[in-house]
């Protein structure tokens, strides 16, 4: 029997189906485990099931010799140290497709958000500040005729400029060899698909926030680190751009303090892009399937 350390309660029948074959400890913590505590837990796994919240580089691959098989919950593998998994040969699995339509869904619901100001309206009548239909009041953005530039389009920006032409919006995919400023200068709305590497750290700096237009929205999916957060909070203040809407930010979590949150116009979420029930039962179906294909010697089915 190999054992398998997962680093956070999954309910979903995949997982209880790897316990009946295999060892499971569970960390069994609301929160991940701190990086000792991880470490400790690891120490004689032959598999992990990790998430975006735990950080798996050289210490953690030292402190579990006999790792086989690294699987993250995730599309995203920026926090794991692909290159010291590689001289290690411990393979890396993710699990990407399933998530594509649940992450657009939410890409496309904080465009719809920020375009129409709802946390503002909302706000406004729970502090009973609705007083009669205002003709001018929350004037928002018309989705319909507008440009959205979507950088990076792979299969989650793909599905959002699906979403976007059936609204009757234009659509400028922008992939990484493509020039970002014109797509910047022309989009009323900028969404973020890229993933995190040291090239796409900080694309969105406050030079790339100078070329949007200042009614322009930019809404963020992917990883907090795209963005230069200091630069955004800057231009928000500013008024260089008019919104954003987050799904993920950097830090993660958010301080409920951070000078983000006290931004005008910008709508924060907790990182709920693949939060669907069905999505995330899959992404441990996919996981799983990555961890017996690692614990026999077999190549993963998803790797990284
Ligand atoms: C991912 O899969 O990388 C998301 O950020 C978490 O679902």
């Amino acid at each position: 029997m190999a054992r398998v350390f997962i680093t956070r309660s999954l309910p979903f029948p995949a997982v209880a189906e790897l316990a009946e074959r295999h060892d499971v400890d569970v960390w069994e913590g609301e929160l991940p485990p701190p990086p000792d505590q991880l470490r400790a837990r690891a120490a004689d796994a032959d598999a992990l099931l990790t998430m975006v919240t735990d950080r798996v580089d050289a210490a953690l691959f030292d402190a579990a010799p006999n790792l086989r098989v690294v699987a993250n919950l995730a599309v995203g593998s920026d926090n794991i140290d692909l290159d010291e998994a590689r001289r290690r040969g411990i393979p890396v699995g993710v699990t990407p497709g399933v998530l594509t339509e649940a992450t657009a869904d939410l890409a496309f619901a904080l465009i719809l958000a920020a375009a129409r100001r709802l946390p503002q309206a909302a706000e406004a009548v729970r502090r009973g500040e609705w007083r009669t239909w205002e003709p001018a009041g929350f004037l928002g953005l018309e989705l319909h005729g507008a440009t959205l530039a979507v950088v990076g389009a792979g299969r989650i920006g793909q599905a959002v400029a699906r979403r976007a032409r059936a609204f009757g919006m234009e659509v400028i995919e922008v992939r990484s060899a493509d020039p970002l400023e014109p797509a910047l200068e022309r989009a009323d709305v900028v969404s973020l698909h890229t993933p995190l590497t040291p090239q796409t750290r900080h694309l969105i700096d406050a030079a790339a926030l100078r070329r949007m237009k200042p009614t322009a929205i930019l809404v963020n999916t992917a990883r907090g680190g795209v963005v230069d957060q200091d630069a955004l909070i800057e231009a928000l203040h500013a008024g260089t751009i008019a919104a954003a809407a987050l799904d993920v930010t950097d830090p993660e979590p958010l301080p409920a303090d951070h000078p983000l949150l006290r931004a005008p116009n910008v709508l924060v979420v907790p990182h709920i892009g693949s939060a669907t029930g069905r999505t995330r039962a899959r992404m441990a179906e996919m996981a799983v399937a990555n961890i017996e294909a690692g614990l026999a010697g077999e190549p993963l089915p998803h790797p990284v």
